[in-house]
């Protein structure tokens, strides 16, 4: 007999192209099951001319709120009845939540990078904080530092135009600290106290690579307090063994990734997850992710 769900469970679920590795479905199941929610989320995988009979299909199915990923983000904003300021300034959506009116989109990302930061004792304010990369991945964190009041954000990337189009984007918010864009081969002759990979180099194809590969040397990170990858496969990329190994404190991709997903189901059963409950499940759900990834991550 399976019991868990009944007549009277809400329905969650993540759209994305693939989908079959997603953590989504174990964590906020987890999440569902740790705050006693009757609640069940799915993976489906959408194709790309699907996308609006899909969300349309969801919400007359009363599915009550979807995660957004890859490549749908952007593509999704054309079928809700509102979005919220900050995805719409960020121009994406990574979470739905279903109103009488329709499906209503927010990002949970930077939400997501600032619990992180909070549960890592990492503090923003009056720092000089480095980013390396500028799409996605770096839109949200840069926000999040502008946000918080960083004395100086540093964008270093490879194509000029992207970094240029990011520092528009963070002097939007009404960032009254310093920032500017560099290339990598200045990293070196510019300080930082908290430096984040925001590249997709040290995952995938370019798994044995670093983005500071050839750019910095030992004393660079010497200074640096905190660095922070945005990846977590693998577990530790080179960038953080490096940063490790220079006495830096490291965070990998895991916390953000567990962080956002708590900030959407805040939003779909409006309910506040404190954070030492929040960093609990954090605990357990890194512990379940190293093991069944086999020592491979
Ligand atoms: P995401 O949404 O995951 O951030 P993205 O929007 O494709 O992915 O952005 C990838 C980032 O990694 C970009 O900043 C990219 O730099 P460019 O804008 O110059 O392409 C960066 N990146 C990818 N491969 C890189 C490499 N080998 N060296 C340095 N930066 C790299």
């Amino acid at each position: 007999m399976v019991d868990i769900y009944n007549g009277h469970t809400d329905v969650y679920g993540i759209i994305g192209n693939p989908i079959e590795h997603s953590f989504s479905p174990i964590l906020q199941n987890t999440v569902a099951s740790a705050m006693s929610e009757n609640a069940s989320y799915l993976p489906f995988r959408v194709d790309n001319d699907n996308v609006e009979a899909a969300i349309k299909g969801a919400y007359a199915l009363g599915i009550r709120g979807l995660n957004i990923t890859v490549p749908y983000k952007k593509t999704v904003m054309n079928y809700l009845c509102d979005i919220d300021d900050t995805a719409k300034m960020i121009g994406a959506v990574n979470t739905l939540k279903w109103t009488e009116n329709g499906y209503v989109g927010y990002n949970t990302d930077i939400l997501g990078f600032g619990k992180s930061c909070d549960i890592n004792g990492i503090r923003i304010k009056d720092k000089k904080v480095m980013l390396l990369g500028a799409g996605g991945a770096a839109n949200a964190v840069s926000i999040l530092t502008a946000n918080r009041d960083a004395e100086k954000i540093i964008i270093v990337n490879r194509t000029k135009e992207k970094a240029e189009k990011l520092k528009k984007l963070v002097l939007s918010t009404g960032y009254s600290g310093e920032i500017k864009v560099i290339g990598y081969s200045d990293i070196k002759n510019n300080a930082a106290d908290i430096l984040i990979n925001a590249t997709s180099v040290g995952m995938g194809k370019d798994r044995d690579n670093s983005p500071l590969d050839g750019y910095v040397d030992t004393d660079f990170l010497n200074n640096v307090s905190y660095c922070i990858d945005v990846i977590y496969i693998p577990w530790e990329t080179k960038f953080l063994r490096y940063a490790k190994e220079c006495g830096c404190k490291t965070v990998n991709g895991f916390d953000m990734l567990i962080f956002q997903g708590i900030a959407s189901f805040e939003i779909w059963h409006e309910r506040h997850i404190e954070n030492s409950t929040a960093k609990e499940l954090r605990d357990s759900l890194a512990k379940y992710f190293i093991e069944v990834s086999g020592g491979q991550c």
